[in-house]
C-alpha cells in the first residue's frame, strides 16, 4: 500500500471516528488547501450531510479543505423548521465535529437572512418576531462558542428588487427591525461568541449590472453605517457565484474589495463557483471557459492584500447548488453543470488547476 494511500485511509477512519481534535494532517503537495495556505489564503468549501454518505467525497475535503462552511444545517429554516421551541441540532453537530476532528476552521452560515423563514415565523407578530431574533442568536451563538472560526452573521442583506428604500432585501427580520437588524445581529452575536470573526456576507457584488451596482452602492453604505455606531464587524464576505453571461469587471471588483481593505477589514470569497449555462455543450471547451473564468477573477482579487480567504460553494459537480437548478429546468438547459473545481468522478478539472495557478501566482500589490 503506497504511502498516500495509507494516509488517506488514515484520514478516513480519522473523519468517520469520534477522537480527540488531531492537528491537520499533512497535506499532498498537490492539494488546494496547502497551495493556497502558501499564498496566505485559507481555502475550503461548502458542505452539508452528504459527506457523511459519500467516502470519496469526503476524501476531497480532506485532501484540499482547511475550512468547511455548512452550506445548510445551521441555517434557521433548518435549525428550527416546524416550531420556536424544536430545535434540530444534530447535522450541525456532526458536521462541526468532523472539522474540529480534522483540522478544519468551520465557519458558520448564516445566523440571519431574510429568505427561506419557516411557516412559523411568518405567522408571528413583529413583537415576537424580534424576539425569536435576539434569542435564536443567543442560543446559536452561545451554543457553539469558541468553536466558530468565522460567523456569517447576516446573508444577503440587499435585494433592490424588493423595492425597499436603500434597495435592502425584505422579510421578517427586516419587517420587525428595519435596516437597523444588521447592527442588532452584529452586537447580540458578539456579546454570545466573544471569539468568532463577524462577518457580513453579500452576492452579486461582482456583477457590473444594475443589479450588481446598486448592491455595492449599499454595501458601502451599510458597511460605513456599521464602522461608524462601532458594530463588531471584523469581515466582509463576497460570494462570487460568478455569471459569465452578466457584465462583469474583475479589475474594478477587485478595487471595491481593496476600499474595505483600506478600512481594516478582511476580505473572503465565500461562495466561489462558475455557472456554465451560457458555455458550450462539448465538455472540453466547456471546462475550459469555466477554468478561465476562474483565473481571471482569482488572480484580480488575490491582488488584494486583504483577502485571506477563498471558498467554494461545494467541491465537485454533482453536489452543486445548479445541478439542482439544472434539474428543476430553472438555468438554460438540463444538462449536468459544471461549476467547481472536481467532476462528479472527483476528478481534478481545468478549474482545479487554474485554481492552483492562481494561489501559486499570487503577488500582492
Ligand atoms: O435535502 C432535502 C431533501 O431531503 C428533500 O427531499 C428536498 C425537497 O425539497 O429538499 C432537500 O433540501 C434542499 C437542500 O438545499 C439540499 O441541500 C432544500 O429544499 C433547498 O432549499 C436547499 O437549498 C439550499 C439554498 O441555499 C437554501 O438554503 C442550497 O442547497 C444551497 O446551496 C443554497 O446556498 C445559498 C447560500 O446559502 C447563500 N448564497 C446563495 C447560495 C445558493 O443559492
Amino acid at each position: 500500500m503506497n504511502a498516500k494511500l495509507s494516509r488517506r485511509k488514515t484520514l478516513a477512519m480519522l473523519s468517520a471516528m469520534p477522537l480527540a481534535a488531531a492537528a491537520p494532517p499533512a497535506r499532498a503537495a498537490a492539494s488546494l488547501g496547502e497551495t493556497a495556505r502558501r499564498a496566505g489564503i485559507t481555502y475550503g468549501a461548502a458542505a452539508a450531510g452528504v459527506i457523511f454518505e459519500d467516502p470519496r467525497y469526503r476524501l476531497l475535503y480532506l485532501d484540499h479543505c482547511r475550512a468547511i462552511t455548512s452550506d445548510v444545517d445551521l441555517k434557521f429554516d433548518w435549525l428550527r423548521p416546524h416550531s420556536p421551541d424544536q430545535w434540530d441540532w444534530g447535522p450541525a453537530d456532526r458536521l462541526l465535529a468532523f472539522a474540529e476532528r480534522t483540522g478544519m476552521a468551520f465557519r458558520g452560515h448564516t445566523l440571519i437572512w431574510n429568505e427561506n423563514p419557516p411557516r412559523w415565523l411568518k405567522k408571528l407578530s413583529l413583537a415576537e418576531i424580534r424576539r425569536v431574533f435576539d434569542e435564536h442568536i443567543d442560543t446559536v451563538c452561545g451554543r457553539y462558542s469558541g468553536r466558530i472560526a468565522v460567523w456569517d452573521v447576516v446573508n444577503e442583506p440587499f435585494w433592490p428588487g424588493h423595492g425597499k428604500k436603500g434597495g435592502y432585501r425584505t422579510g421578517p427580520w427586516y419587517e420587525a427591525f428595519g435596516p437597523s437588524y444588521v447592527e442588532r445581529a452584529f452586537v447580540r452575536a458578539r456579546a454570545a461568541d466573544p471569539h468568532a470573526v463577524l462577518a457580513l456576507n453579500e452576492a452579486h457584488c461582482e456583477r457590473f449590472d444594475d443589479v450588481g451596482n446598486g448592491i455595492r452602492k449599499g454595501m458601502k453604505q451599510l458597511v460605513a453605517r456599521l464602522l461608524d455606531a462601532g458594530a463588531p464587524l471584523q469581515a466582509l464576505g463576497f460570494q462570487a457565484h460568478l455569471q459569465p453571461h452578466i457584465p462583469h469587471d474583475d479589475k474594478r471588483f477587485a478595487a471595491f474589495l481593496r476600499g474595505f481593505g483600506d478600512k481594516g477589514l478582511d476580505i473572503h470569497i465565500t461562495e466561489l463557483d462558475v455557472n456554465d449555462e451560457s458555455f458550450p455543450d462539448p465538455v472540453r471547451k466547456r471546462d475550459a471557459l469555466v477554468a478561465r473564468r476562474y483565473g481571471d477573477f482569482l488572480r484580480a482579487v488575490l491582488a488584494v492584500p486583504r483577502v485571506n480567504t477563498v471558498i467554494n460553494w461545494e467541491l465537485a459537480d454533482r453536489y452543486s447548488w445548479y445541478a439542482g437548478l439544472a434539474r428543476a429546468g430553472q438555468l438554460r438547459s438540463r444538462r449536468p453543470p459544471r461549476p467547481l473545481p472536481f467532476d462528479s468522478g472527483y476528478r481534478p478539472k481545468a478549474a482545479f488547476h487554474a485554481m492552483m495557478k492562481a494561489f501559486r501566482g499570487r503577488k500582492e500589490t
